[in-house]
């Protein structure tokens, strides 16, 4: 199923309602066409269906418009009189629509969201990444906000590695796919409560996922995009540089002084403290926090000592036993999977990969990745299906591309990058009959 997000963006710049009202809107807020485009921004005008009798006229099935919540039951256009925004998926294809609305009403939410959807599964996209991917990984770091202003307001001032969670609090599905492109995560969120809040929620999730976090905030009143608006790329950069702290210090400084001197609510708080240091891995990192946590907690470096390595053995028994039943059933798929010698794809001469005893290096990977892609190409991939094997493959391995050890298997994604770019058709007898 695909989104009719073309339609916004032609109400956005050739109806005069979008124009005056939506593209003007957007003008105001500083946003530049290019940025508009990037960002596929659009306009829901104020019709009964005036969305829907568009989308229809435009081939699309009026069964698929109510499964992805453009048009109601009622038949109406959900989305009306509201500024739009596009949101991708990693490799580009838009999945869902926010629209914002004109009006100070406060009756009505300030923003909706299309409901999620076989191709939208909410917990596992995070606005912006399509746009930001490249740069959070030439930058090793991503800076998570919370709106979709927020940003495209930073990107616009160059500073590309940004990515929303989109007001819901940020899941392991998320970190996971920040985790593709880098290990070092900067939050920047709101001062007020709610914001501080959102931001702890977030933390040992990531802290799981072994990764750096460092946290900004911001003057009370103030979001990224305000907040940049008013002081500029240069002095923003220089805010978040003198302000960044570090996630964990912040954590114990913050819990501590909630707790106050209350012994039961202090002993809490030394737990929790104990819980997060016991995350970190690497034992100098976790040492430096080990001896800095003791003075703000007021505790025994040794036995801040003894308390981490108690939970981290606990930890690390709880991922033996995990770590045991992922190996038994990934060693069951294999079982099933070896014998390729009756399949057609022995047809391209390829090699037929031992599963044991394993190979490792980078050539082994590079020639299971190009056999893959070969072979599965052209099927669906996700558990929506929402994308190709060739598709998602491109998408993960473009960036590293030229770091390629073995330049046969490099061609043939360099071959199906061409391909994607032309829009053209990727197949397994392609690779076969296209020399080039
Ligand atoms: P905010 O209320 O902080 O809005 O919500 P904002 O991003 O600053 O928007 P502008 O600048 O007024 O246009 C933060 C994020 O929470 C989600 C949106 O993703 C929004 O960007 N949100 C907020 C909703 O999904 N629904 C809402 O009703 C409000
Ligand atoms: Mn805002």
């Amino acid at each position: 199923m695909t989104l009719p997000d073309s339609i916004t963006r032609i109400q956005l710049f050739n109806t005069d309602e979008g124009k005056s009202i939506g593209l003007s809107y957007f003008k105001e807020r500083g946003y530049l066409e290019t940025t508009i485009r990037e960002f596929g921004l659009g306009y829901a005008p104020n019709t009964k269906d005036g969305l829907t009798k568009a989308a229809l006229k435009k081939q699309f099935k009026e069964e698929h418009l109510k499964l992805l919540g453009l048009t109601t039951r009622n038949d109406y256009d959900f989305f009306r009189t509201r500024v739009m925004f596009s949101v991708h998926n990693l490799s580009g294809k838009v999945v869902a629509l926010a629209g914002r609305i004109m009006t100070s009403d406060k009756t009505q939410p300030k923003y909706i969201n299309s409901p999620e959807s076989e191709i939208y599964v909410k917990h596992k996209i995070l606005y912006g990444i399509y746009q930001a991917k490249t740069a959070i990984r030439k930058e090793d770091e991503c800076i998570l906000v919370e709106g979709y202003t927020d940003v495209i307001t930073l990107h616009q001032g160059g500073i590309r590695n940004v990515v929303a969670s989109s007001g819901t609090a940020l899941n392991k599905e998320q970190v996971r796919l920040i985790k593709r492109f880098t290990q070092n995560i900067k939050l920047i969120y709101d001062g007020d409560p709610a914001g501080i809040n959102a931001a702890l929620r977030g933390l040992d999730i990531i802290l799981e996922e072994d990764m750096n976090i460092r946290l900004v905030l911001l003057p009370d009143k103030e979001d990224p995009d305000s907040f940049f608006k008013k002081n500029g790329t240069e002095k923003f950069a220089s805010y978040l540089k003198e302000n960044e702290k570090d996630f964990i210090l912040f954590k114990a400084d913050h819990l501590l002084q909630f707790a106050g001197n209350d012994p039961i609510k202090r002993v809490e708080v030394f737990k929790e403290i104990i819980q997060s240091i016991a995350k970190v891995a690497d034992h100098m990192k976790r040492f430096t926090y080990v001896n800095l946590c003791s003075t703000l907690m007021k505790m025994d470096e040794q036995i801040l000592i003894a308390e981490v390595a108690k939970v981290m053995d606990q930890n690390l028994k709880a991922r033996r036993i995990q770590e045991n039943r992922d190996r038994l059933r990934a060693n069951r798929e294999a079982a099933s999977n070896v014998d390729f010698s009756t399949d057609e794809r022995n047809d391209y001469n390829l090699p037929v990969i031992p599963v044991a005893p394993r190979i490792t290096g980078d050539e082994f990977q590079e020639r299971d990745l190009a056999r893959i892609m070969i072979c599965g190409c052209d099927k669906l991939y996700g558990e929506n299906e929402e994308s190709t094997v060739g598709e998602y493959l491109v998408t993960n391995i473009e960036d590293s591309l030229t770091s390629f050890e073995n330049t046969v298997y490099q061609q043939v994604f360099s071959y199906a990058i061409d391909k994607m770019k032309k829009r053209r058709k990727l197949t397994p007898t392609g690779f076969h009959s296209s020399p080039e």
